[in-house]
């Protein structure tokens, strides 16, 4: 990746990161959800960010919540959001944010698994398929416009062999 690096989000980050959802997904927060899931989870929000004549840029950004399951027995690792802008994607910076966060959730915060939604019909769902997750579930009408989610799961067991 040259340049880039992944680190901790930072708020000083929240500009470009509220700009690169809203550039890149329809599901858009307001700046207290961001800054909350960050308050919470401080090392598993990650960003990506290049350096291009010594000016620094953010340019993906990685955003997870741990939660508990019904039972509250298992810790779960949510990632809720990810985007990478369009002019810096298909370069690996998304499997790199990936596979950091996955890294975090499992050694910092010990969760069993982690997890996610995505719309059945956008191609991010190979990327986690490349990294070992696997559909478990179909959520019907779970956007807003009514396209239905995938709910992807990944067991920290299966990490141990694979990352
Ligand atoms: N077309 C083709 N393949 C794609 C595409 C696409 N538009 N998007 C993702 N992929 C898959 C392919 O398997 C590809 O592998 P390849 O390069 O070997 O063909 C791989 O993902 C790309 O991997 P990276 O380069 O590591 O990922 P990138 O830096 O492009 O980031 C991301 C992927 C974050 C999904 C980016 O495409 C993006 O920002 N998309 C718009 C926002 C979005 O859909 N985010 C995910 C929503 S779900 C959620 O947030 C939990």
């Amino acid at each position: 990746m040259g340049h880039d690096k992944i680190r901790q989000f930072e708020r000083e980050d929240l500009a470009q990161v509220i700009q690169i959802n809203r550039t890149s997904l329809p599901e858009n927060y307001p700046p207290y959800f961001f800054i909350s899931i960050h308050e919470n989870n401080p090392e598993c929000f990650l960003v990506a960010e290049i350096e291009k004549e010594s000016e620094k840029k953010i340019v993906g950004y990685c955003m997870c919540r741990i939660e508990r399951g019904y039972t509250l027995i298992k810790k779960k690792g949510h990632v809720v959001s990810i985007a990478v802008i369009e002019e810096e994607r298909q370069k690996g910076i998304g499997t790199a944010l990936m596979k950091e966060a996955i890294k975090i959730m499992g050694d910092k915060y010990n969760v069993d698994e982690v997890f996610l939604e995505v719309r059945v019909s956008n191609p991010a769902v190979l990327l986690y398929e490349k990294l070992g997750m696997k559909a478990t579930k179909t959520l019907t009408s779970y956007y807003r416009d009514g396209e239905d989610a995938f709910r992807m799961e990944l067991s920290m067991k299966e990490v141990e062999k694979k990352i």
